[in-house]
């Protein structure tokens, strides 16, 4: 993937970041999902005064874009923290098992501090032996 692609995902998920609502904890996250036809898809975490109903970034991201058709994806860029940008923010485990529901052995996941410093990995690294749905026989 080029650089100014990467750039650009992430500098997109500081924007989706803005958006967080995040009241409770006040740990804004964003992200910014790549799909295969080139589209770009936001997503920021949403908290509930009830707790359990809020959601993460990332699910956002997915859920918004395949509501919209799109359920084939190339990459994420997710950016996390409560104040400055200064720590990596990986993914929950929920949102892992959502990325295998829909992501192949080439999806980059970004983890992000700012568009000149990011990591990338693969979904196996981030969620080894998951259950996914080639586990399913088909009845
Ligand atoms: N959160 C995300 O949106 N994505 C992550 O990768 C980690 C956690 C949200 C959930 C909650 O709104 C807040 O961050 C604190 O856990």
């Amino acid at each position: 993937m080029e650089n100014k692609v990467i750039e650009n995902l992430v500098e997109k998920a500081i924007e989706a970041r803005n958006m967080a609502y995040a009241p409770y904890s006040g740990f804004k996250v964003g992200a910014a999902l790549l799909d295969a036809s080139g589209g770009i898809h936001l997503g920021c975490n949403i908290e509930n005064a009830a707790l359990t109903p809020g959601n993460c970034a990332e699910r956002t991201a997915f859920f918004t874009s395949i509501a919209q058709g799109k359920r084939q994806f190339s990459a994420i860029a997710i950016v996390g923290g409560a104040d400055n940008l200064v720590d990596d923010c990986f993914p929950c485990g929920v949102c892992r098992q959502v990325m295998m529901e829909f992501c192949g052995e080439g999806f980059q996941i970004i983890i992000a501090q700012n568009p000149q410093n990011y990591r990338i990995f693969t979904l196996p690294q981030l969620l080894p032996h998951g259950f996914g749905p080639g586990h399913i026989s088909p009845k």
